[in-house]
């Protein structure tokens, strides 16, 4: 299966508005997508803009969540984000979806702002990282 195939397949069981495979391609093929992807486990999409990333999705198959996955996950996306050259990375997420909410705090997302009734049924909580000054100059330490 490809990354493409799996990652659809996964939005379909994670998500009441799964991306299609043309919605993924798009987003990879955009010449700013990020994609982390452990197949038959999860992934973790986004892009890059200059200096600033944005995670669009991140999902971990249901069999496989509360074992550390999506920690591993997000983590590689602020990996390969810092990589390249991101300083900030934002997200948006539904303020009930707690298990979202926690992982994001625990990885250091700060809450910036509450959209409220964003989404009509609940408000929207924009987060963001920011790699720190020690993180970035060890990165360009030549
Ligand atoms: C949000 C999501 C990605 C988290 O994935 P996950 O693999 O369960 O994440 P983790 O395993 O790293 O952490 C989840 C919990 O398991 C716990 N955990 C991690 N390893 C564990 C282990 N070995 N044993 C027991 N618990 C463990 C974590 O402490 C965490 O607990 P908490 O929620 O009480 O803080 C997943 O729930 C998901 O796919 N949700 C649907 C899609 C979604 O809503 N995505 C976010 C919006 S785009």
């Amino acid at each position: 299966m490809d990354v493409v195939e799996f990652i659809a397949r996964s939005e379909a069981v994670c998500f009441s508005n799964g991306w299609t495979a043309d919605d993924i391609r798009a987003e990879l093929e955009s010449g700013c997508g990020v994609c982390c992807t452990e197949e038959g486990i999860g992934y973790a999409i986004g892009r890059i803009s200059f200096d600033e990333a944005e995670l669009h999705r991140i999902a971990v198959l249901p069999e496989k969540r509360r074992s550390g996955a999506g920690e591993r996950l997000l983590r590689h996306f602020l990996d390969e984000c810092g990589k390249k050259g991101a300083v900030k990375v934002f997200l948006e997420v539904r303020s009930k979806n707690l298990s979202a909410v926690r992982l994001y705090e625990r990885c250091g997302f700060m809450r910036i702002a509450v959209r409220k009734n964003y989404y009509g049924d609940d408000d929207a909580v924009v987060y963001a990282f920011t790699f720190s000054d020690d993180v970035k100059n060890d990165q360009f330490r030549v």
